[in-house]
C-alpha cells in the first residue's frame, strides 16, 4: 500500500467542488431503464450510452471520477480508443464497481448480503493494471419494521471493510457504500436512527481491518423519509439531519463524504446537496459531494432514448446536471420558485 498515493487519489476525488459520476450499472439494472424507454437491450446500445456519457464535452470540468462497470472497463470506443484511455483523457479518474451484487442472506428474510469477496484480491490487481485508481462496493439496507438486524449490518459492514482493505493493499481508493434504501413508510427520524446505528457498525470494522481512514472514500445515503412517509422535510430540513447524523460517526480524517442519490427526483438532491453545504459552510471536517448515478444520467438517459441523433442534445443535459451538482458541492445552486436558475456560463471556472 503506498499511503501518500491512496491518500492523493482520495482528496483529489472529492477536490475543486467535483464529485464522482457512477456509470456502473450492472447490464440487467441497465436493461431495466433501457426498457423503461423502450430502448432496445442490445451491447451495442449499453456501450453506445456509456460513450455518449464519457464523451461529453467538459464533463472533467464537473466529475473527478467515473465508477465503471466491468463491460466498460474492458471495452473500447466505436474508433476504438480503450474506455479507461478516454475516460483519463477527459480528466476524470478511472474506477470500477468490484462487488458482484446482492443475494438473500441466509436466516434473514427480507435481508441482503453483498457478494463478490471470493477471488477480490486478484480482480483488485487486474483493475489496477487496467488503469482503475479507485473501487466502489455497495451494501444494501432495508429500513422496515424490525429491520435492520444486527446480523445483517455486522455481515455487510464486515464485507465492506474486507473490501476496503483489500483495495488499499492493490493501490486503489475504496469508496464505501452502505446504502440505507428510501423504499418504505419511515419517518426521517428512523431513517437518521438507523443510518447512524450503519455507520457505527461500518466504521468498527473498517478500523478492525485497519482501513486507512485518509484514503477512503464513504458513499451513504442521504439522510430521508421513505418514499412512502406522507411527511416530507423540505432541503434544510434533510441536510440538518444527513449532517448532524454524518458529525457524530464519520471520523474527520475521512477526506470525503459522496452521497448517492437513491431514486431522488434530480434537482431534489442538488438542493439537498448544497443545503448541506450553504448550511454548514466552513464547519465540515469533509468535503461533501455527490456520486450519483440516476439524478446524473435519467434526463440524459430521457433525452437520448437510444436514438444516434439526440447524443449531442444528451449530452448537453448530462452536463447541466453535472454543473448543477458541482454547483451544490460548492453552496452555489439555486432554485427560484422551485425552478433552477440557469447556471452563469462561466460555470466551468477553476475551484
Ligand atoms: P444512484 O445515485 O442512482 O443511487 O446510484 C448510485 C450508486 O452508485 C449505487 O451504487
Amino acid at each position: 500500500m503506498n499511503i501518500n498515493e491512496l491518500t492523493d487519489t482520495a482528496k483529489t476525488l472529492v477536490a475543486g467542488g467535483k464529485g464522482l459520476l457512477a456509470m456502473d450499472e450492472s447490464n440487467p439494472t441497465c436493461h431495466k431503464r433501457f426498457a423503461a424507454l423502450e430502448i432496445p437491450q442490445t451491447p451495442e446500445l449499453r456501450r453506445a450510452w456509456r460513450e455518449l456519457i464519457i464523451t461529453t464535452p467538459q464533463l472533467g470540468s464537473c466529475i473527478s471520477g467515473a465508477i465503471l462497470f466491468d463491460e466498460t472497463i474492458r471495452d473500447r470506443l466505436k474508433d476504438g480508443t480503450p474506455f479507461v484511455k478516454a475516460t483519463t483523457d477527459a480528466g476524470i479518474i478511472p474506477g470500477i464497481k468490484v462487488d458482484a451484487g446482492t443475494r438473500e442472506l441466509a436466516g434473514h428474510p427480507g435481508e441482503k448480503i453483498t457478494e463478490g469477496l471470493d477471488g477480490l484480491r486478484d480482480r483488485l490487481l487486474e483493475y489496477a493494471q487496467m488503469g482503475a485508481r479507485f473501487a466502489k462496493w455497495r451494501a444494501v439496507i432495508t429500513l422496515v419494521d424490525q429491520l435492520p438486524s444486527i446480523g445483517c449490518l455486522e455481515a455487510d459492514a464486515h464485507a465492506l471493510a474486507r473490501y476496503a482493505a483489500l483495495c488499499q493493499e492493490a493501490g486503489l481508493v475504496p469508496v464505501v457504500e452502505p446504502e440505507v434504501l428510501m423504499e418504505g413508510a419511515h419517518t426521517l427520524e428512523q431513517c437518521e436512527e438507523v443510518t447512524e446505528r450503519v455507520l457505527r457498525v461500518v466504521f468498527e470494522q473498517l478500523s478492525n481491518q485497519r482501513v486507512l481512514l485518509e484514503g477512503m472514500i464513504l458513499k451513504p445515503n442521504m439522510v430521508l423519509p421513505g418514499l412512502a412517509c406522507p411527511q416530507q422535510e423540505v432541503a434544510e430540513e434533510v441536510a440538518e439531519a444527513t449532517v448532524r447524523c454524518l458529525l457524530r460517526v464519520v471520523p474527520a480524517a475521512v477526506p470525503g463524504i459522496a452521497f448517492l442519490s437513491g431514486g431522488q427526483p434530480d434537482e431534489l438532491a442538488s438542493a439537498r446537496l448544497n443545503a448541506m453545504n450553504v448550511r454548514f459552510k466552513g464547519r465540515l471536517p469533509w468535503e461533501v459531494t455527490f456520486s450519483f448515478s440516476r439524478a446524473i444520467q435519467q434526463p440524459a438517459l430521457d433525452s437520448w432514448r437510444g436514438q444516434a441523433a439526440s447524443v449531442v442534445a444528451a449530452q448537453k443535459v448530462l452536463l447541466h446536471r453535472a454543473r448543477c451538482n458541482r454547483a451544490a458541492h460548492r453552496g452555489e445552486y439555486q432554485t427560484e420558485g422551485g425552478l433552477e436558475v440557469p447556471l452563469a456560463e462561466d460555470g466551468d471556472r477553476a475551484a
